[in-house]
Order: structure tokens, then C-alpha cells, then sequence
């Protein structure tokens, strides 16, 4: 990354003190070598994404595999430098900063992924994946430890603790392993969440429980969550603005009731259609899913990502330009040119 100036070391941010993170004009890219060295161009994975999440609030974010959904929540995690762009979080820029600023930002963000096995060592027990971020952050005591522990799992309803809080992860069921990726997302008393997939590898049984655990702790804890998805039938759970993420960018953001019921971009009609339920009464839907395949984020289509598969597409502008963002409502931001009349002064 090119050194920063002393100028832009000294910024400061002055978001409201309702917004926790503010994502702006974000850029991740991957370079990809020729035989190991040479640059083979790069994975545009994120391209140009903005939004900011309140406090208490949950937003969804959802697209096709491979949209570059999991490459924006580690960035927000912190584990990729953006190429171009910012994240800032309670109006400290998290890419900027020494260890231990970056040990805080840890310590204010749960993580919860889409593969609870994969998520927790194999070899430790309930009570040691729980103790380890506790004892990363100074605290030893064992009383305090152990009622801690006990704590969380009883929030997450790994009850009675006692029957769990000994076992290894290859005892527990995956809803009950997800349990404790979640109680670990929360033991420091987070005030974020990032959950990609949490349910996907869950058997469909445990979903909802799952969903609704989250929902939960989130009420109670006064949690802001980012709730990451390719099925938007899981979203009404708890989520209050849906964004809808197209080949490296945010093509609609809307309140979730507005999205279902009134949503203006033509990507997301076809998602909408492609969660509807397999009844004959959808059938018509159905036939409005365009063909086609998401484009190589290695070279992108030029103008709007989504022309060459977009049935609406105006020749001449879409697959030339890239749409702005339109406000078609409160609330509402669409980037497509179909609406571009619709731009408030
Ligand atoms: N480390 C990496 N190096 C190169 N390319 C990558 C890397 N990580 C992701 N990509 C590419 O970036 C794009 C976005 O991937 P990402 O995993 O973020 O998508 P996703 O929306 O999470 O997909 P899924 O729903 O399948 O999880 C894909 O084309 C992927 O191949
Ligand atoms: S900008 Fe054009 S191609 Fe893109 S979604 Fe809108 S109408 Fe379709
Ligand atoms: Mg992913």
C-alpha cells in the first residue's frame, strides 16, 4: 500500500454518535500472479461499496455466491487492507491503526461464520474456546472466568451448563456448535456482530432457533449486527435495511418491508423471484429469473455490472456507465438508470 501523508494521518471523522460503522467508497481487490510473479490483474471482489450501520440496528446483506459478500465482512473484520476507501468504526479508521487500537476493535466485534466446525479448534473443550478470548484480554481470575463462561452459554441456551461446558466440539450437534460460536462472538461484550451464513450448513430444523437466538442477543445486548446471506427468506428475522450486493457492489439498500414489497432494481426482482416459494402460484415468477451467469470479477463488464443479463437494459448508457446511487424513497437507494429521474435535490 502506497505510504499515507502526514495530512491524511491526522483526519478525523465526525460521524453521529448513533453510527458505529461507516463503510465508504471501499475497494478490495486481489492480484492475481502469472506464474507465481508477474500481475495477471485483479479480482475487483468489493468495488466501491458505502454504507453505515446504527447503533442497534441490524442490516442484511445478500447476492449470488461469490458477489464478494464474505470479502466485504473480513475486510470489516479487518483482515484485508482496502485498496481504496475507509472503515471506520466509532470514528476510528480500524486500518489505520497500532496493536493496540486494533486489540480494541477486536474485542468490540463478534464473528460468527458459516461453518461452526471449522470455526472452533477441534482438540479444546466448551470451557477452553470460551476462556481463550477472555484471557487474551487480561482477564485470568478463574472465578471470573468461570462465571463469565457460564454466563454466555446460559444466554445461548447451552443449558444445563454443566452438561456441556466439558465436552469437545465432535459431542455437540452442528445447532449446538453454533451455540458456541456465537456465546464466543459475545463473551467480551461485543457491540458488533458480523454473521456470514450463519444457518446455511445448519439443518434446516435448527434455522430458526438459531435465528431467533440471534435475534435475541441482539435485543437485549443492544448488538449492531451484520447479517451476511445468499437467502433472502432468512432476512426477515431481524434485519431492518436489506442490502442487495450484485458482482462487487450495493445495488439497492432499503428498509426490509420496502425491498419485499417495493423493490425497484432489476437484480433484485430476480433474487426475490428465485427465494419465492415452489408453488404453481409462483410459477409466472419463476420465468422472470434472467439467464446467465454473475460476471468474472477479474474483468467486470463495463457501465452496469449486471447489463448483460438485465432485461430492462437501456443500449448506450447501461453498458456504458456505471449508474449512481438514485433516491427513489426514504431510505432507498437504488443504482440503476431507470431511475434517474427520480435524483432529490
Ligand atoms: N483470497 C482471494 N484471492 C483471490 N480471489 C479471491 C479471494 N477471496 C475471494 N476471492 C474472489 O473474490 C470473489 C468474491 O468472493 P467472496 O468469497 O467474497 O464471495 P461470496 O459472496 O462470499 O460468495 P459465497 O456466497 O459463495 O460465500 C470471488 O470471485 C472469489 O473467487
Ligand atoms: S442500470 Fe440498466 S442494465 Fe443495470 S439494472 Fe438498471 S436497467 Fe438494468
Ligand atoms: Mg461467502
Amino acid at each position: 500500500m502506497a505510504k499515507k501523508s502526514r495530512k491524511e494521518e491526522i483526519i478525523t471523522f465526525n460521524y453521529p454518535d448513533d453510527v458505529v460503522l461507516a463503510v465508504n467508497d471501499l475497494k478490495i481487490y486481489f492480484e492475481l500472479k502469472k506464474f507465481g510473479f508477474g500481475n495477471a490483474g485483479y479480482v475487483k471482489a468489493v468495488d466501491g461499496v458505502s454504507f453505515d450501520l446504527h447503533k442497534q440496528e441490524a442490516i442484511a446483506i445478500v447476492g449470488e455466491s461469490g458477489c464478494g459478500k464474505t470479502t466485504l465482512m473480513k475486510s470489516i473484520l479487518g483482515l484485508y487492507e482496502p485498496r481504496e476507501g475507509k472503515i471506520i468504526y466509532k470514528n476510528e479508521d480500524i486500518n489505520k491503526h497500532d496493536r493496540v487500537t486494533k486489540r480494541w476493535y477486536h474485542s468490540q466485534v463478534g464473528y460468527v461464520q458459516q461453518d461452526p466446525f471449522g470455526a472452533i479448534a477441534p482438540f479444546l473443550s466448551v470451557r477452553r474456546i470460551l476462556e481463550e478470548p477472555l484471557i487474551c484480554n487480561g482477564i485470568k481470575e478463574p472465578g471470573e472466568l468461570d462465571t463469565r463462561i457460564r454466563k454466555v452459554m446460559e444466554e445461548v441456551s447451552l443449558t444445563p451448563v454443566d452438561d456441556f461446558i466439558n465436552k469437545y466440539p465432535h459431542m455437540l450437534s452442528g445447532g449446538q456448535q453454533q451455540r458456541i460460536v456465537i456465546a464466543r462472538a459475545m463473551i467480551l461484550q461485543q457491540k458488533m456482530m458480523v454473521a456470514d451464513e450463519p444457518v446455511s450448513m445448519l439443518d434446516a430444523s435448527v434455522r430458526v432457533e438459531v435465528l431467533k437466538l440471534l435475534e435475541g442477543l441482539m435485543l437485549n445486548h443492544g448488538l449492531s449486527v451484520i447479517y451476511i446471506t445468499h437467502d433472502l427468506s432468512t432476512v426477515r428475522y431481524f434485519s431492518e435495511r436489506i442490502f442487495v450486493m450484485y458482482a462487487g457492489r450495493l445495488v439497492e439498500k432499503a428498509k426490509v418491508n420496502d425491498l419485499i414489497f417495493n423493490h425497484k432494481h432489476p437484480y433484485t426482482e430476480a433474487l426475490l423471484a428465485a427465494t419465492s416459494e415452489p408453488d404453481a402460484a409462483n410459477a409466472k415468477i419463476y420465468k422472470e429469473i434472467p439467464e446467465g451467469e454473475p460476471p468474472s470479477l477479474l474483468h467486470p463488464p463495463p457501465g452496469c455490472r449486471y447489463h448483460p443479463r438485465c432485461p430492462k437494459m437501456i443500449d448506450g448508457l447501461c453498458n456504458v456507465d456505471n449508474p449512481p446511487e438514485f433516491e427513489v424513497g426514504p431510505d432507498h437507494l437504488v443504482s440503476c438508470w431507470l431511475y434517474k429521474d427520480d435524483i432529490k435535490d
